[in-house]
């Protein structure tokens, strides 16, 4: 089969030849139709991740259909088309993942390929108002942002929500969720363009953080925020601490803008305060998500949407974050 192959690191993505996987008893093959980016493909290219090994089918986004199926699998997936949950082994326990937690695309191969294997039990049918394209661009984002928004954050209809960074992946589809949830979002962002995208698919407003007063900008806007989902963390962080309303929830799943200085413990504990870690999200999580964008007819943002070969180019696009929602392979 056609497979992108990550060689070494820093090395460009690589269309190569590989063996089709064979399948075990649990899982099932799938022919994928479409894959798509994450922060995380790139940070593994750039060799900035724990426990990278090569060779390497980068990829945990993925959807298509299942082809074979082992003999343990319920016959009804045959001929399925699929989105793949790619939070694997998360364990029993809702609150956090197992030790041996696993996303699929390291240390497993992953979905820039033809043909993938996984168990049945991360498989979720693709919903049928959307294209392989759209399906692809949904489970890792889509699962980041919906376990911060809901699982963790408790989002409610009518709150007041704050997206930092909307140009991301998972931020796009957490405004949507919000958006969908009944919420009032604001958001934030380095550039103009993606301010309007995000104020044309329903949010209130936005600022640029890059403005030294953007978080006075935002209470000009909106007051304060009960719910507010970070991925950059960063010295910006604990200024939301100070946009936060009392009782606020402040989920963060990302580290783009590294440590975190000068939080004040007075703020947090007399506000009531929470900040919330989240990563990725369970089964259950995963299974809600897929519902709630069926229900609400969800449309991912997708960016734009390369060949499989063209793999290096996406990525290359990805590291200067130019993208407005997913970048997309059609495999
Ligand atoms: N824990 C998890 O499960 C999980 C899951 C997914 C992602 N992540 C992490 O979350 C981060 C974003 O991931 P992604 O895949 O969504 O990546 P991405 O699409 O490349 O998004 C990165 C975004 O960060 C925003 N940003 C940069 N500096 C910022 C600042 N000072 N304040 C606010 N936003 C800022 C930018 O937004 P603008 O373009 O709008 O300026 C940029 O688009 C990464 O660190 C990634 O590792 C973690």
């Amino acid at each position: 089969m056609k497979a992108i192959i990550l060689r070494d690191k820093k090395a460009a993505l690589q269309l190569s030849d590989l063996p089709i996987p064979h399948i075990s008893a649990d899982e099932v093959l799938v022919k994928i139709h479409a894959a798509a980016f994450n922060r995380r493909d790139y940070y593994i290219q750039q060799g900035q991740y724990p426990g990278i090994k090569f060779p390497l089918v980068l990829g945990s986004d993925g959807a298509g259909i299942v082809v074979e199926i082992g003999e343990n699998v319920p016959k009804t997936w045959l001929n399925q088309a699929v989105i793949i949950n790619p939070s694997h082994q998360w364990g029993e326990n809702e609150r956090v993942q197992a030790k041996d937690f696993q996303i699929l695309g390291l240390p497993e191969h992953g979905t820039f390929a033809e043909y993938v294997k996984v168990s049945h039990k991360y498989l979720a049918s693709k919903p049928t108002h959307l294209s392989f394209e759209q399906a692809a661009a949904i489970p890792l984002a889509g699962l980041t942002a919906y376990r911060a928004l809901f699982s963790r954050a408790n989002l409610q209809a009518g709150e007041n929500v704050l997206i930092t960074g909307v140009g991301g992946g998972a931020a796009m589809f957490a405004l949507q969720f919000a958006l969908a949830k009944g919420a009032s979002v604001y958001v934030t962002s380095s550039s103009a363009e993606k301010i309007e995208k995000a104020v044309a698919l329903g949010a209130k407003g936005g600022v640029n953080y890059k403005d030294a007063d953007w978080h006075k900008q935002l209470q000009a806007l909106a007051g304060g925020f009960d719910v507010i989902i970070d991925s950059a963390g960063g010295e910006g962080f604990s200024l939301l601490t100070d946009i936060a309303n009392p009782g606020g929830r402040i989920a963060i799943f990302g580290g783009t803008r590294g440590l975190i200085p000068n939080i004040s413990p007075q703020k947090i504990f007399w506000k009531q305060l929470s900040i919330l870690g989240s990563t990725m999200g369970s089964e259950a999580d995963f299974s809600e998500m897929i519902a709630f964008v069926v229900e609400h007819k969800i449309q991912p943002v997708v960016d734009s949407v390369f060949a499989l070969e063209m793999a290096q180019t996406g990525i290359e696009k990805m590291g200067k974050s130019g993208q407005v929602g997913k970048i997309v392979l059609r495999v």
